[in-house]
C-alpha cells in the first residue's frame, strides 16, 4: 500500500483566509493549500488591509481587522487564474461599501461574472463589467439591503459571495439554489458564530454584528485526492492510502463513480475536523466499466469531471455525462478540451451540449495534450500518462501550480514502475 498526504482543500483554504482576516482577534490556520490560487486570495485581502503573513509558515496567525476593517484598495485586485478569489471576493468588497477593481489572467477574465453582479447589484452595489460579462470588474459598495435570491445555476461561488457580502454588510440574506452545492462557507461562518440556516436547497443568513476568530486546520483536497483514486482505479499504482482528506458530501461524487465504475474506495476512520468530515481515502484498482453521471450528481464532482473523462477512456463500455454545461466556463471550456485532447490521444469520445460521452478501450494511448493553462485538464491526463503503456505529453505541466504545485512529484513517487 502507498501512502501519500494530499495538499490543504483549496475552497477550504480561500475561505479559511478571508475569514480569519475578517474575523474579531487572532486566528491560526494550520494545513492551508499553497498555491497560487490561494496566494491570489491573500494578495487581494493585504491590498485591502488585511495582515496575512507570508503564506510558508506551517502555521498562520492572522490577526483579523473585524467585519468593518477592511480599507478601499489603492491599487487594482489581481485574482491571477482564480474564480473563487474573484467572486467570494466581490462579495465581501460590495458588503464592506469600497471600491475595488478586480483584474485576473486571460483565462479568468473570459469566465462569466454577471452571475455576481446581478445578486450584488439587487443589494444595492454597482458593478460595471465589461460586455463579455468576464474581468475587469469594478465593484462599488454601499449601504446594502438583505435580499431574497434564487440562484439559475447551481454554484457555491455564487451562493458564497451573496453570503459574505450579506455578513459583512450586516444585513438578512437568502439564497435558493437549484441543487445542493458545497457548503464549507455556511459550516465556517456558523464555527465562527454566525446564525446561517440551512433548510433543503435554501441557506438564509441573518445579521451578525461580528464574525468571531476561529482557528482552522484545514483537511487535504478532496479534489487532489481523487487523481490518485483515479490512478489507482486505472492500476497505476498499488492501492493508495490518502490521509485526513476532506469527505464532505457536497465533494465526495467522484469517489462514489470510480466505485459504481468498479474501483476500489473506501473512507476510513471517518471523523470531525473543524467542522468538515475527514477520513483515510483508501483506493485500488478494478475491473472498470463504463457509467451514466447523471445532472444531480454533478456538482459533487464538477472539479472531477475531467478526470473521470480520463479514466472512462479505460473504462469497457460507455460513459455519458449530462447536465454538466458549467463545465464550459471552467479555467477552461473542459468539455472541449477533455473530448479534444482524448481523440488526439486516440480515444473515443464526443461533445454533447452540457457534457461528453466517452467509449473505453485498453488500446495504448499516446501523443500531446494541450491543457489551455488548466491544472485539472493537466492532471486528469498526467494521471492517464502514468499508466503503463500510455505516453501522453503536456504542453504546460507547471499549470498545476494553481492547486497542486508538488503534483508531478506526488505522481512520480506513488505510480508504478
Ligand atoms: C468552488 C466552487 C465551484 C468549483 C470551484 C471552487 C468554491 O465553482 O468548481 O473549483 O470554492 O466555492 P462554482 O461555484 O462556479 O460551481
Amino acid at each position: 500500500m502507498t501512502t501519500l498526504r494530499v495538499p490543504g482543500d483549496k475552497s477550504i483554504s480561500h475561505r479559511a483566509l478571508m475569514l480569519a482576516a475578517l474575523g474579531r482577534g487572532t486566528s491560526r490556520v494550520r494545513g492551508l493549500l499553497r498555491s497560487a490560487d490561494v496566494r491570489s486570495t491573500a494578495g487581494v485581502l493585504r491590498a485591502l488591509g488585511a495582515a496575512i503573513p507570508d503564506l510558508d509558515a506551517t502555521e498562520l496567525v492572522i490577526a483579523g481587522v473585524g467585519l468593518r476593517g477592511l480599507r478601499a484598495p489603492t491599487i487594482a485586485l489581481d485574482c491571477g487564474n482564480s474564480g473563487t478569489t474573484t467572486r467570494l471576493m466581490a462579495g465581501v468588497v460590495a458588503g464592506a461599501g469600497i471600491s475595488a477593481r478586480f483584474e485576473g489572467d486571460a483565462s479568468l477574465s473570459a469566465r462569466p461574472m454577471r452571475r455576481i453582479a446581478a445578486p450584488l447589484e439587487a443589494m444595492g452595489a454597482r458593478v460595471d463589467l465589461p460586455a463579455h460579462g468576464g474581468l475587469p470588474m469594478t465593484v462599488q459598495g454601499g449601504a446594502l439591503r438583505g435580499i431574497t435570491w434564487h440562484a439559475e445555476i447551481a454554484s457555491a461561488q455564487v451562493k458564497s459571495a451573496i453570503l459574505l457580502a450579506g455578513l459583512v454588510a450586516n444585513v438578512p440574506v437568502e439564497v435558493h439554489e437549484p441543487a445542493a452545492t458545497r457548503d464549507h462557507t455556511e459550516r465556517m461562518l456558523r464555527a465562527r458564530g454566525v446564525d446561517v440556516r440551512v433548510e433543503g436547497l435554501d441557506v438564509v443568513l441573518l445579521p451578525s454584528a461580528r464574525l468571531e476568530a476561529g482557528d482552522m486546520d484545514v483537511p487535504g483536497d478532496p479534489s487532489s485526492a481523487a487523481f490518485f483514486a483515479g490512478l489507482a482505479a486505472l492500476g497505476g499504482t498499488a492501492a493508495v492510502s490518502m490521509e485526513n482528506v476532506g469527505v464532505n458530501p457536497g465533494r465526495t461524487g467522484a469517489f462514489q463513480v470510480l466505485r459504481r465504475m468498479g474501483a476500489m474506495v473506501r473512507f476510513e476512520g471517518v471523523m470531525e475536523q473543524g467542522g468538515e468530515p475527514v477520513a483515510t481515502v483508501v483506493a485500488g484498482p478494478g475491473v472498470l466499466r463504463g457509467t451514466r453521471i447523471t445532472p444531480d450528481e454533478v456538482p459533487s464532482l464538477i472539479d472531477e469531471l475531467p478526470l473521470l473523462a480520463c479514466v472512462a477512456a479505460r473504462a469497457e463500455g460507455e460513459t455519458r455525462v449530462t447536465g454538466a454545461g458549467e463545465l464550459r466556463v471552467k479555467e477552461s471550456d473542459r468539455i472541449a478540451a477533455v473530448v479534444a485532447n482524448l481523440r488526439a490521444i486516440g480515444a473515443e469520445a464526443e461533445e454533447l451540449p452540457d457534457g461528453f460521452v466517452v467509449r473505453g478501450s485498453d488500446r495504448p494511448l499516446a501523443g500531446r495534450v494541450i491543457t489551455h493553462g488548466d491544472h485539472r485538464i493537466a492532471m486528469a491526463f498526467g494521471v492517464l500518462g502514468a499508466v503503463a503503456g500510455n505516453a501522453i505529453t503536456l504542453d504546460d505541466p507547471s499549470c498545476v501550480d494553481v492547486s497542486y504545485p508538488t503534483f508531478w512529484d506526488d505522481l512520480a513517487r506513488v505510480r508504478l514502475g
